[in-house]
Formats: C-alpha cells, structure tokens, sequence
C-alpha cells in the first residue's frame, strides 16, 4: 500500500488531497522536508493592496461581512508571498456584534464595544439566530474553498472564550483588562455565565466554519497572558479544552491550533489537551524548552517577533534560522509570536518567506 492509500486509509478517501497540503500535513502528524509558512494577520494594513480595498467598505465590519471583499483580501497574501495557509478575513469580535453587542472600530484606536457589566446586559444577548446572523462568513469560505490553489490550507478562526470576554466586558483594547479581570475575581458565577455562553456559541461558530470549507481552526487567546495561576486555568484552559474536546467529537478530521499567548510555562498543559493539533508559540516562548517538552505532544507554530519582521536583515535571518534549527526537524509550521504590525515592509516578508522554504533540515 502507498502512502496516498495509506492516508486514504487513516483518515477517509475524501482526504486524500490532504496529502498534498503542506500545514494540513504537519498537524496531522508528518512533518514536512520544506516547512510550511503563513503569518497571523497576514491580510493587512501592511499590504498596499489592502489598504485600496478597505476604502471601498463603509467601516471595518462590513468590510469583514462583504464576501467579495472577505475572498479578495483574504487572497491577497496568498498570490503576493505564496503562503501556505489561508486564514479567513474576519476578526474575533464578529461574535460580540453577532450576540447583539454594539461593536465598532475607530479608525486609529482599535476596536470599542459597548461595556457589559450587570446581569441585565447579559440577558440582552441574543443567541437565538446567531450563526445566521454570520452567514457571510461561511459565504466567503465556501468561496475560498473553490478557489485556493490546491496545496493551500483554509483556516477559519475564533477568539477564545476569556479574550472575547475581556473585550465585551471591557469594551476596548490597551488596558490590561482590568475591569474584566475584576469582575471575574468579584462575580465569577455572572463571569462564568458568559463564558460557558461564549463556548457554546464559539463551538457552533466554528463548526459552521468546518462545514462552509474550513481545515484547520486556530483559537485566539491573545490575552492569555494578562490572567495568573488558576485563573488561566479557569477562564482560559479549561473553557478551550472544552471547545477542542466538542469540535473533535463533531469533526474529528478537523484540526485545530490553540494561541494561549503569553502563559509562559502553562504552554505545558496547553499541549495536554486531548486531540489538540497544533500550538501557536508566542516569541518568549524559548525554543529549547517547546523542543522538549512542547513538540512530543502538538505540531508548532511560530514564533519570530514581528518588530523582527519590520527590522529585517541579519537580525531577522538570524532569529528565523534559530527557529528552524531548533523547531524545523520536527513538526513546524513557521509563523510570527503574534500578528504582522502595519509598519512592516512587504519586502522583508517575501525575504522571510523564501529563507523559510528554502531551508532543509
Ligand atoms: O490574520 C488575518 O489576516 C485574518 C484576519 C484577522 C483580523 N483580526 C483582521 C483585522 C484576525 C485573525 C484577527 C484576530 C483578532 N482581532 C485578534 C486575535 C489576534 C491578535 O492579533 O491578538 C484580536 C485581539 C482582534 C481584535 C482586534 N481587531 C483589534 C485589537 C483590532 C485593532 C488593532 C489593529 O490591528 O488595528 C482589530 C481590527 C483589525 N482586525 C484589523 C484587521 C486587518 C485592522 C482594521 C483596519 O483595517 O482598519
């Protein structure tokens, strides 16, 4: 039996494609001669051909909710750098303005929510109609799914449950969270509420996302790091093992890639997740450490710092080759330890993304 059969085998013949994807294969356990590449906000301001797009859209969230702009600019990294993933156009804060919460995004200034605070906010949320309401979303992927080149992975995405909290609680970015932070030590039965709320919601969310064309799901908890010792455990691990553990018995042949950013050390119990795919490392993580105690158990992703990436240079080269040489022998997907910031040159990406897959192990 050959390896096409083979893998027909293990994983179903409508996977056999899957063969020919190079980040779908890492997740799923063969690591690849040339290491697949894509960068998380890779759709962007960075990119001139974003900004032209974005002034055709009236605010951010049409822009996201607009599938032919979704397709186009989704595509845009994808034709400019040759990526080996996809990631969705949209943003994590769709779920917020799903559930009925005012949501907008200031130019300049990041996104602004409308604070909730009091139970009688949480009641006002709606879920009835909530995946409707993202159809959009689901339109723009089927299309992606037509018309990606063959070895090209989609990934759909959501927030984590603790990250989507803080910005609903807070109702902006930049703040440490302290007011979310503070209501979940204070109230934690009102907290715990809107988090299970948002687990339910965000598994339902990104199952849609499966069946629309999706292939890889990567949770977002950006903010992992602002929470401490049991409450990460609370609010950020267990409500993601719990979404893992229900995206796995709905779409067993889905993989999905978690970003606990900044929990340091609890990375280890991330990776303990049952039927976790991948981890996203930040840029603190140190490699030495995710070589031995990380890469047993999940692929890799990651982890150049994005000022790194704005730089350039021997710098730059240097960093990406110490991720090869220590991660690159085993299951690595390359990517940044958080997204590609506006002041990037394109050019230092296209740089990056031919030492990458130039390299061999
Ligand atoms: O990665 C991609 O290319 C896909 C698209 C994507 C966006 N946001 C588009 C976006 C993804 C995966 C996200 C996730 C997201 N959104 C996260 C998690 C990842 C991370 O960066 O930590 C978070 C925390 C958000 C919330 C959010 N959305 C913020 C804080 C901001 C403002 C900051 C900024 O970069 O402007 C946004 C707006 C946003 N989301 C933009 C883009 C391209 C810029 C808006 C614009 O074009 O005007």
């Amino acid at each position: 039996m050959g390896t096409v059969e083979r893998f027909a085998k293990s994983h179903g013949p409508a996977d056999v494609n899957a063969m020919a994807k190079p980040v779908l294969a890492v997740l799923r356990g063969r690591r690849q001669e040339q290491v697949p590449i894509w960068l998380m906000r890779q759709a962007g301001r960075y990119l001139p051909e974003y900004r032209a797009l974005r002034r055709e859209a009236k605010n951010f969230l049409d822009f996201c909710f607009t599938p032919d702009l979704a397709l186009e600019v989704t595509l845009q990294p994808i034709r400019r750098f040759g990526f080996d993933a996809a990631i969705l156009f949209s943003d994590i804060l769709v779920v917020p303005h799903a559930l009925g919460q005012k949501v907008s995004f200031e130019e300049g200034e990041g996104p602004r929510l409308e604070p909730l605070r009091s139970a009688g906010d949480l009641a006002r949320l709606s879920t009835d109609g909530f995946v409707g309401r993202l159809a959009p979303v689901f339109e723009t992927l089927r299309r992606l799914k037509r018309e990606l080149p063959p070895s090209v992975t989609l990934i759909g995405f959501a927030g984590a449950p603790w990250t989507v909290a803080a910005y609903m609680v807070e109702g902006r970015g930049g703040t440490g969270f302290a007011a979310a932070k503070a209501v979940a030590g204070a109230n934690p039965a009102w907290f715990a509420t809107l988090i299970d709320l948002l687990i339910e919601q965000t598994v339902l969310y990104l199952s849609a996302q499966v069946e629309a064309g999706a292939q890889v799901l990567q949770l977002f908890d950006s903010w992992a790091g602002d929470l401490t010792g049991p409450q990460r455990r609370i609010w950020s691990l267990e409500p993601l093992t719990r979404i893992v553990m229900a995206l796995k018995t709905r779409h067993p042949e889905t993989s999905v890639i978690l970003f606990p950013r900044g929990s340091g050390e609890d990375y280890a119990e991330y990776a303990k997740i049952p039927g976790l795919a991948g981890l996203s490392l930040d840029s603190a993580v140190p490699l030495d450490w995710a070589a031995s105690t990380l890469a047993p158990r999940v692929a890799l992703q990651g982890n150049l710092d994005p000022a790194l990436l704005v730089s350039g240079g021997e710098p730059m080269r240097e960093t990406a080759m110490k991720i090869l040489e220590t991660l690159g022998r085993g299951r690595l997907i390359f990517n940044l330890g958080h997204g590609i910031v506006p002041e990037t040159p394109p050019e230092h990406v296209s740089e990056l993304v031919e030492l990458v897959h130039g390299w061999r192990g």
